[in-house]
């Protein structure tokens, strides 16, 4: 993808990764592929905001070759260190001799910790600013969004805010910005980051938010370093991080499960049954077959999960295993669990399951269902009432 003018002056340099469908290692899905993005400004001083995954370096090299020589770039703002970010830094800074590094004390540490070498780097704090001609930038220290480093980067002059990760999306496509692409597909991969990546970090989210707030600067465009540039309604997005980070929720269900021979799975069905009789929306996924990544983006607003798995040595089975260490993680809290399972001749699965999330901050009233082999009709019964029951307690503070 060549050089796009996105505002007088300001280019995206950075490159689509049409490909990539694995992010962090394995633990995301990327089935719309991804972005890199990065931000040329030219003004009396000339500044790079981030660079690209190593890989693409010659990409961005030579987009950036379209508007200016790299001899030129007297700043390069490094948001973040992670290296889908800074991965091109060792490419390009032996091509731009006069450029100085900005970041955070955290950015300089970890970029040392990642390339070893000593770049000139200055370090910047919180409403710090550099002047480049008739427009400055300020920065704002925004840690653990997503890593400790992370930074945000605004520009009063066009009311433009680089956040980096924050406020992306892995969704590559030819077009820039937010007013270009599919609506819904455009929400339901933000909220897909959001899931996934940013999750845990909800109250830092939050109060990032509400210190920005607090500064009344007006934002008109948020070009994140992920994805497609919000410049339509910029405060969609920010409201939706809001919601997100508040644990807000709808009338809904998830239910997850991995089954040996059919029986946890039939026990999973009549569930789905009695909490959809409840009146609310359930999504259910067999773990084994389905994309975990988008399992995680459909629980983010829902108020209960339901985990279900036969068992297997006397504990649950590795792919529900697997996706519940990620849920783990994630600290879903405020939300209702409880867990389900057919078993041979000796439990195991559900109370192995409700170990492995006792400290993940969901709530605790755990409701639990197991049978012996295949649930006959009686205990299938008993199925559609457990779901409809724990569809009931979502809506009450009362236990289950
Ligand atoms: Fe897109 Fe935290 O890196």
């Amino acid at each position: 993808m060549a050089a796009i003018k996105i505002l007088p002056d300001i280019y995206s340099v950075g490159v689509v990764d049409w490909n990539v469908r694995n992010f962090h290692g394995h633990t995301y899905t990327t089935q719309r592929g991804s972005s890199y993005n990065a931000y040329l400004i030219i003004d009396d001083k000339i500044a790079l905001i981030d660079t690209v995954f190593g890989p693409f370096a010659r990409e961005l090299i030579d987009n950036i070759k379209e508007v200016v020589p790299l001899e030129k770039i007297d700043y390069i703002i490094a948001n973040h260190v992670e290296t889908d970010h800074s991965g091109a830094l060792p490419s390009i800074m032996p091509l731009c001799p006069n450029a100085k590094i900005l970041g955070t004390a955290k950015c300089k540490e970890g970029l040392y910790k990642h390339y070893y070498q000593n770049w000139d780097f200055q370090v910047v704090k919180t409403n710090d600013q550099l002047k480049l001609g008739r427009r400055t930038l300020t920065f704002i220290e925004a840690p653990m969004i997503h890593w400790p480093d992370s930074m945000f980067t605004y520009c009063p002059q066009d009311e433009l805010l680089m956040p980096n990760d924050a406020f992306g999306q892995h969704f590559a496509t030819s077009q820039r910005f937010d007013d270009q692409v599919d609506q819904c597909a455009l929400m339901d991969e933000a909220e897909k980051y959001y899931a996934n990546i940013l999750w845990p970090l909800g109250a830092v989210i939050l109060k990032k938010i509400q210190e920005i707030q607090k500064l009344n600067i007006p934002i008109k465009i948020i070009a994140p370093s992920h994805g497609v540039i919000w410049r339509q309604d910029p405060a969609r997005i920010i409201n939706a991080y809001i919601s997100w980070a508040k644990g807000e929720t709808k009338d809904k269900a998830v239910v997850v499960y991995e089954t040996m021979w059919g029986a946890t799975e039939k026990m999973a069905r009549k569930i789905v049954e009695g909490l959809a009789s409840a009146g609310i929306e359930v999504k259910l996924y067999d773990v084994a077959g389905s994309d975990r990544t988008e399992v995680i983006a459909q629980m983010l607003t829902a108020k209960g999960f339901l985990f279900g798995s036969s068992t297997h040595d006397n504990d649950m089975l590795p792919n529900i295993a697997a996706f519940l260490e990620i849920v783990k993680g994630l600290k879903p809290k405020g939300r209702k669990i409880g867990f389900f399972g057919s078993y041979g001749w000796a439990g195991g699965a559900t109370k192995e399951m409700q170990e492995m999330l006792k400290d993940s901050g969901v709530d605790q009233t755990i409701p639990e269902l197991s049978f012996k082999y295949v649930p006959d009709v009686s205990e299938l019964t008993s199925c559609f009432e457990f779901g409809s029951k724990f569809a009931q307690s979502l809506n009450s503070c009362g236990s289950f």
